[in-house]
C-alpha cells in the first residue's frame, strides 16, 4: 500500500492556508493508502519557546485534524515528540548532511537576512525534517511548493548515507507537490500566514470570523464599476463555491453591479456553512480531551512499529549498537 507521509508545525492555530494548503489533502489522501500524519512540535521549538503553548497548539492540531474528517482507524496520527526515534534518525543523517547544503536553506537564510541570529535548531531543521521523512520510506510526501527545498535535502541525504554505508537503506522521497493548491491569500491580500497576523481561523467565534472576512483588502471600485477578479477576496471566495456559482458571480464582477460587501457577506454565508458540520464535530471531541489523547498514543504506537524497522536497518548498516 501506498505510504503518504506529511507534518504541520504545531506553532499557533491552524486557518484557511493550512486547512485549503495541507489539511484536506492529508484527508482526502487516507482512502488513497496509509497516511501517516504528524504534529511536528520538535520543529516548533525553533520558534515557540514557551511550553503551555505548545502543548495547547498539539491539542488543538489534533482535535482540526479529526473535526476535519482523519479517521484514526485509517491514517496514522502522532505527535512527533511521542516518537524520540526520529531524534536519533537526525544524528545520524546529520553526520552525512553537507555543511554547504544545509547553508543554502532558504529557511535558515531568510532568518539570517532578516538580521536574526539563528540557532543550531534552525540550520538542523532540515536534517530533523529529512528523520521526520526516510524513517518511514514513504512514497510519497505531499507537501506545498514552499517545502519543496526540504524533500531534496531529505533526497540528497538519504542518498548520502546509502552511498556512504553501501546499503539502500533509504528510498529517495518524492515530493508530491500540491500544484493544484494555490496560495491562499490573507485579509492583507499577501499570503496567508501566522507571522503576519492576516489569517482567518475556521473555528473562531462566528464574530471573530465576520470581522476578519468583512476586513479583507479590496480596491476602492464603487459597486456599479466593474472588478478584477483576481483579488484576496474573489479568491477567498471562489474556495467556497462551484464552477457555475463562480462562472455566474465573476459575470457578475465583471460587468459591474457587484459590490464587495455583498462578495464579503456571501463568502461569510459560504465559509461558515463550509466548516458548520466540523465545527460542531470539534465542539464534541472538546469534551473528549482522552479521546483525543488516545489517537494520538495509538498513533503513536503504531508510527513506531514501522519506523523501528528503518531505524534498525540504519544502525546495523552504520555499525550501531550490538546488532549485526
Ligand atoms: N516543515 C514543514 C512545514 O513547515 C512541517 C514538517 C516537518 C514536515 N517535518 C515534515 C512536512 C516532514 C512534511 C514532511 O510545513
Amino acid at each position: 500500500m501506498t505510504r503518504i507521509l506529511s507534518g504541520i508545525q504545531s506553532s499557533g492555530e491552524c486557518h484557511l492556508g493550512n486547512y485549503f494548503g495541507a489539511l484536506r489533502q492529508h484527508v482526502e489522501m487516507q482512502d488513497k493508502g496509509q497516511g501517516i500524519y504528524f504534529i511536528a512540535d520538535y520543529h516548533s521549538m525553533t520558534t515557540v519557546r514557551n511550553a503551555e503553548e505548545r502543548r495547547a497548539s498539539v491539542r488543538d492540531i489534533a482535535l482540526d485534524y479529526l473535526a476535519c474528517g482523519l479517521d484514526p482507524e485509517r491514517a496514522i496520527l502522532y505527535r512527533q515528540s511521542d516518537l524520540p526515534e526520529v531524534c536519533e534518525l537526525a544524528w545520524i543523517l546529520g553526520t552525512v548532511a553537507s555543511m554547504g547544503l544545509l547553508e543554502r536553506s532558504h529557511a535558515y537564510k531568510d532568518k539570517l537576512a532578516q538580521g536574526g541570529s539563528a540557532d543550531f535548531g534552525l540550520f538542523a531543521y532540515p536534517v530533523l525534517m529529512a528523520a521526520d521523512i526516510l524513517i518511514f520510506n514513504p512514497q510519497w510526501v505531499p507537501v506545498g511548493r514552499d517545502q519543496k527545498q526540504h524533500i531534496e535535502m531529505a533526497r540528497d541525504m538519504a542518498g548520502s548515507f546509502n552511498h556512504v554505508y553501501g546499503e539502500e537503506v533509504f528510498v529517495l522521497p518524492e515530493p508530491h507537490i500540491l500544484e493544484s493548491v494555490q496560495i491562499i491569500p490573507g485579509t492583507d491580500g499577501g499570503k496567508m500566514s501566522k507571522s503576519t497576523g492576516n489569517t482567518i481561523r475556521m473555528f473562531w467565534p462566528q464574530k471573530q470570523i465576520r470581522k476578519a472576512v468583512m476586513s479583507i483588502v479590496t480596491d476602492s471600485q464603487a459597486v456599479d464599476e466593474p472588478k478584477a477578479t483576481d483579488s484576496a477576496v474573489f479568491q477567498l471566495w471562489s474556495l467556497f463555491a462551484d464552477p457555475e456559482a463562480k462562472k455566474a458571480m465573476f459575470e457578475r464582477a465583471e460587468a459591474g453591479g457587484l459590490g464587495y460587501g455583498e462578495l464579503k457577506k456571501d463568502l461569510l454565508q459560504r465559509l461558515l456553512a463550509y466548516f458548520e458540520p466540523m465545527r460542531e464535530r470539534r465542539a464534541e471531541l472538546e469534551k473528549r480531551p482522552d479521546y483525543v489523547e488516545d489517537v494520538l498514543a495509538e498513533g503513536a504506537l503504531r508510527a513506531r512499529e514501522i519506523a523501528s524497522v528503518t531505524l534498525t536497518a540504519a544502525r546495523r548498516a552504520a555499525g550501531l549498537g550490538a546488532g549485526g
